[in-house]
Formats: C-alpha cells, sequence, structure tokens
C-alpha cells in the first residue's frame, strides 16, 4: 500500500526520495509526490507511475534541498488525482506532510478546521492532519513542529504513518508512527526513512523501528524519540536483516518469476536447522517457550487474509491430520468482528507475510485481548505482526517483492507443516512416522526444482487457452485450498476470472458455467480422494470443459482423460501444495505475460494491505 520515503542530510534529496519510492514501487499505488525544502517548499505530484513524476520534475527544475519528503499513494479517501495525492500542505505554517494510513475522525476535523478558516484543496484525510498540525504550530508560543505533530496526534483517531517538515523548521524532519510501519534508517551525517527496508537498504543497514505513538524528530545531527506527551524514549537502532541484492531484479524479467524460481532455496531456508530427522523431532525456537500450551492447546485458530489465508487453510488440514488438535483457518477481518468465542486452550496464529495487514493485526489483537495464546507465521522480521504476538515462527524466505506472492505461500505452508509436526511429535506420533514426513519435507525443494523445469511445457499449455475469460480451479482436501490460491494468482495478475473451490462443490451451481472449451485445472495427485477426482474431471469433461490436470508423475490414467497434463513429483499428502502449487503459479504468471501486463504491478493491488 502508500509508500513514504523521506531524507535528511548532506546530499541532494531528490534522487534518494525518487531511488527510494521506486523500490516501495512493488507495495502498490496510483500517484506519487515530493516535497523538498530548499528555503521555500517545492511540491510536485503526479497521477500514475513514479517515472511521470519524474518527468514532470525534470522539466520543473529546482528542487534542490537536502531535506525532503515523498510518497506513492494507494487512493483510500477521494479519488485518485494530482489533488489528493501527497505531499499535503497546510495553508498557514508552511507544512508539508505525506500519510499511510486512515483519519477515521477526519470528517468532524476538517469541518472544526474549515470554522476556523482554513480552506482544502483535496477529498482527503491526510490534508486535514497537514492541517490540524499548522493550525497547532506556534513557535512564538514554544509550539515547535514536534510538538505540534504531538498535540494533532492527540486529536486524531485511526492509522498513521507520516513524515512533516516546515519552512520554518530547515532542519527538522518529524515522523511519527501508529498502525503502520516506518523505520529511520541511520546513515553517516544523514537519515533516511521509510515505510519498509527496500526504500533505505541501498543507504544504510542501520535502523530505528518505530513503535506505535512514537515521534521522532530528526536533524542533521541526531534524532529524538518521544511520545505524544513528549516524554523521550530510548530508540536502538538495529541491523537490518536483508541485502541489497535480494531485492533487486538481477536476470530475471519480473519480481514475481523469479521469486516462483527462488522456491528451492527459499524452502531450504525456512527448514534450516530446524528438522531433526534421527529424533523424528522439529526444533523451532520460537515457540519453544510455549511448548507446554501449545501440546495441551485444544483449537487453533489460523487467522489471515488474501494468500495466507490460503496458507493458513492448508494449515487447518495439516493439524488436524497430524497433530489431532481442532483447526479452523479464518478471514481475520471476520474473526475480528464476530465477537468470536475464546476458550481457555484456544491458540490463535497470525499468518502473513508482510507482518503489516491490518485485518489480521487486528485479529490477533482481538484474540490477545481475549485470553488466546497468539503465535505469528510471519515473514518479515521485527514487523509488527512478529512484535506482537506471544511467540512465533519466521519464514525466512527472504524479501518478497512481487505482488502475486508465491515464495511465501510455499514458505508458510512448510512452517505450518513443521508447525503441525512438532506438536504431532510431542503429542503422540511415533518417531518413525514423523521422520518419514520429515523426509519427505526435506525433500520439497529437489521437487519442485523438478516441478520448474517444465517452464516452456506449463507456458505452451497456457497459450492454448490464454483467450479464454474464465476458469475453475478444483481439487478436494488439503488441495482444495490449494485450488483458490491458483485462482487468486491467475485474477490477480492476469485479471481472467477465476474461481477455486472444493471439486464437489463444482456440482452445486458453478458447474452450470461449464461450456465448451471452458479450461477447468483440477488438482488430481495421488491422494485419499483421487478416484473422486477423476469422477469430478469426468464431470468436467462431459460439459465440454477442458482439464488441465495437476497429477503425480507415473500416473498413467489421467493422460486418457484431460486434454492436458502437468506432473509433479509423488510427496506425502499433507505436504503436497507445496507442489501442486508450483505449475499453477507458473500458469499465472504466463498467462498476464502472454496477455501484456506488468506482472509486477497488478491493476489496484497492494502488496500490504495496511487499511481495513
Ligand atoms: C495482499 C497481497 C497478497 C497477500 C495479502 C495478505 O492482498 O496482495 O499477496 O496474500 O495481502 O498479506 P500478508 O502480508 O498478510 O501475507
Amino acid at each position: 500500500m502508500c509508500g513514504i520515503v523521506a531524507y535528511i542530510g548532506t546530499k541532494p534529496a531528490k534522487p534518494i526520495l525518487l531511488e527510494g519510492l521506486k523500490r516501495l514501487e512493488y507495495r502498490g499505488y496510483d500517484s506519487a509526490g515530493v516535497a523538498v525544502l530548499d528555503g521555500d517548499l517545492s511540491v510536485a505530484r503526479a497521477v500514475g507511475r513514479v517515472s511521470v513524476l519524474e518527468d514532470k520534475l525534470q522539466q520543473a527544475g529546482g528542487f534542490g534541498g537536502t531535506l525532503g519528503i515523498a510518497h506513492t499513494r494507494w487512493a483510500t479517501h477521494g479519488s485518485v488525482t494530482e489533488q489528493n495525492a501527497h505531499p499535503h500542505r497546510d495553508d498557514r505554517s508552511g507544512i508539508a506532510l505525506v500519510h499511510n494510513g486512515t483519519i477515521e475522525n477526519y470528517a468532524s476535523l476538517r469541518k472544526y478546521l474549515e470554522g476556523k478558516g482554513h480552506t482544502f484543496h483535496s477529498e482527503t484525510d491526510t490534508e486535514v492532519l497537514a492541517m490540524l498540525i499548522g493550525e497547532l504550530f506556534d513557535p512564538e508560543r514554544g509550539i515547535d513542529l514536534e510538538k505540534a505533530v504531538q498535540a494533532a496526534l492527540k486529536e486524531i483517531s485511526g492509522a498513521y504513518a507520516i513524515a512533516v517538515i516546515c519552512e520554518q523548521e530547515p532542519d527538522t524532519l518529524v515522523v511519527a508512527r501508529k498502525g503502520s510501519p516506518l523505520i529511520v534508517g541511520v546513515g553517516n551525517g544523514e537519515y533516511i526513512v521509510g515505510s519498509d527496508a527496500a526504500a533505505i537498504i541501498a543507504h544504510t543497514a542501520q535502523a530505528i523501528t518505530l513503535d506505535d505513538y512514537n515521534v521522532v524528530k530528526v536533524t542533521r545531527d541526531g534524532f529524538r524519540t518521544s511520545n505524544l506527551d513528549n516524554v523521550s524514549l530510548d530508540a536502538k537502532i538495529q541491523q537490518l536483516e536483508i541485502d541489497l541484492e535480494e531485492i533487486e531484479l538481477g536476470t530475471y524479467s519480473h519480481y514475481m518469476q523469479k521469486e516462483i524460481f527462488e522456491q528451492p532455496a527459499s524452502i531450504r531456508n525456512t527448514l534450516r536447522g530446524r528438522l531433526d530427522l534421527s529424533e523424528g523431532r522439529v526444533v523451532l525456537g520460537g515457540v519453544s517457550n510455549f511448548a507446554k500450551e501449545l501440546i495441551k492447546s485444544r483449537r487453533i485458530i489460523l487467522a489471515a487474509q488474501g494468500t495466507a489465508l490460503h496458507a493458513g487453510m492448508i494449515g487447518e488440514y495439516m493439524i488436524e491430520e497430524l497433530a489431532k488438535i481442532p483447526a479452523e483457518c479464518e478471514f481475520a477481518s471476520e474473526f475480528r468482528y464476530r465477537n468470536p468465542i475464546i476458550e481457555e486452550g484456544t491458540v490463535v496464529v497470525a499468518v502473513s507475510q508482510s507482518g503489516e495487514t491490518i485485518d489480521t493485526l487486528y485479529a490477533l489483537q482481538e484474540a490477545k485481548d481475549r485470553g488466546a495464546l497468539t503465535l505469528g507465521v510471519v515473514n518479515v522480521v521485527g514487523s509488527t505482526i512478529a512484535r506482537e504476538t506471544d511467540a512465533g515462527v519466521y519464514l525466512r524466505v527472504g524479501p518478497e517483492i512481487g505482488v502475486a506472492s508465491t515464495k511465501a505461500f510455499t514458505g508458510q505452508v512448510a512452517v505450518l507443516a513443521m508447525l503441525s509436526l512438532f506438536l504431532a511429535r510431542r503429542r503422540f506420533m511415533s518417531p518413525d512416522a514423523s521422520t518419514r514426513l520429515l523426509k519427505e519435507l526435506n525433500l520439497i525443494p529437489e521437487k519442485i526444482e523438478q516441478i520448474l523445469t517444465q517452464d516452456a511445457t506449463i507456458k505452451a499449455i497456457t497459450q492454448k487457452y490464454i483467450n479464454r475469460e474464465n476458469w475453475l480451479f478444483l481439487g478436494r482436501g488439503v488441495n482444495y485450498p490449494t485450488a483458490m490460491e491458483g485462482a487468486l494468482k491467475l485474477k490477480e495478475i492476469s485479471y481472467i476470472h477465476a474461481e477455486g473451490m472444493p471439486a464437489a462443490e463444482m456440482k452445486h451451481g458453478p458447474i452450470a458455467l461449464i461450456t465448451d472449451g471452458m479450461p477447468v485445472v483440477v488438482i488430481a495427485n495421488r491422494g485419499a480422494q483421487y478416484e473422486k477426482v477423476l469422477s469430478n474431471i469426468e464431470e468436467v469433461r462431459s460439459r465440454g470443459g477442458h482439464v488441465i490436470a495437476i497429477a503425480n508423475e507415473g500416473d498413467d490414467r489421467i493422460g486418457s482423460i484431460a486434454e492436458d497434463v502437468i506432473y509433479v513429483p509423488e510427496t506425502a499428502e499433507p505436504l503436497s501444495p507445496m507442489l501442486t502449487v508450483i505449475p499453477l503459479q507458473m500458469m499465472a504468471y504466463h498467462a498476464a505475460v502472454l496477455r501484456g501486463h506488468d506482472v509486477d504491478k497488478p491493476r489496484n493491488l497492494a502488496k500490504s494491505v495496511t487499511v481495513e
């Protein structure tokens, strides 16, 4: 979602801000803007890509200062226009501000400020905050920019990460957060602020991560962290755990493609040091302190959104099948608002790549309030969800830049498999049975390597159906969520309408959609429900649908009943989604490229959704 970059130091701010914005493009946005302070404030904003803003700045000239703020906006309040793009300014004190999040009481504040004679030029909640800070800023009475920001933030409800500058304080940058992430990179005589590490890692690996209600005043000589009551706080400088190389495209055409192909390596990382094959045990340092409570848990609720939800649904199957603990996976957004019943022994697992998805975060907070033990299955180290859960397991798949999540999905499934076996082995599973499954898990990366060699075949199959506007994805058991994930991938980046569902559900309505030549992707690996899946394939065929089957190597029955077959190696059934999903990711990627879409910047989507 929206991205913030800010700079204060001795170098020209403009190129650093633009480069930071480009690194945050993956988060999703529809307009961009920059403000630089060089005596006066210069502001430029543009609808569309950062490159449009860059052209505009080139034509405009100027923007020569060493202090500035910049933003990519994903519209929430007000349409996608230049007026609504950030930075927003106040009308009295020379203040400019960029903001991520939403201010819930903006309408009443706007009324109040209009009553005080302020004139608004946008439909946004952000302009209200800029005006409010300007209204409170009163250097003659000792209310400097830092204090005005603190006072203004006390008046607002909602979520925010902000960066603010002011013509009257040419050596000050003030940043603050509640709910939306923000980090301050500490360089050599310079500071670079970013919504995430991607914006700053090219400059420094040292950073302060802000907590909720932290305000940081940054000058060229140092910084001070305080709360909204202006009480000074200690801020720890930490080492960022990403390398510039990890966020560069290298020889790939798109980040999504790179991340699909990284999966053997990323899962090896997820598993590294965590499987004790001789004892059939899983070693998860992040949850070991809570092993007793976890083993005795009576119910496990997994809460997530998007792709992470599909991983959580697979987790539900794995936990019940392997650890024999009742489990259910829910949309975090629904869990949060349905007055959930948390009884003694309930564990809530928040699954999230970014660790910042607001719905998942709020579900987690609700679960905590109601007394649940909370776990995080998160990729981004130090993210809000990772910090707020009682314990957790990191994915360790490295930064995921592609908006369509791929390696995080397989990482999440791998972690949930380990968590299930961690519990299973400590509850009742025999060392032999556990070792067998752990060995299978350990083989997943090389089996993915085998699937990736079929890239050309998978592209050719996708090409055959590229003009079809409606696809179905069917699966059963643990591969029903995989079918959902296949459909989600296709619609996210190729804009083809796709539905994923349990194969049996097709007969209860969706079968009416099947017409001549409609592509129906069926996950038909050998498993408990294999024969039933074959019957479903026949049902599709007899209505003229074209079946693309994902089957196991050596299956010679499937070739005679499906139009196309993509073969994947066999594995233990609960682990199979980590293999069956790979061809679905590859098909979605090829469909989007064949249709000429920008795979890494899909229409309307955001990488991390930080508004409800
Ligand atoms: C957005 C992204 C998806 C992601 C979902 C949940 O919709 O586009 O790829 O699966 O958010 O994100 P999280 O970071 O919580 O896994």
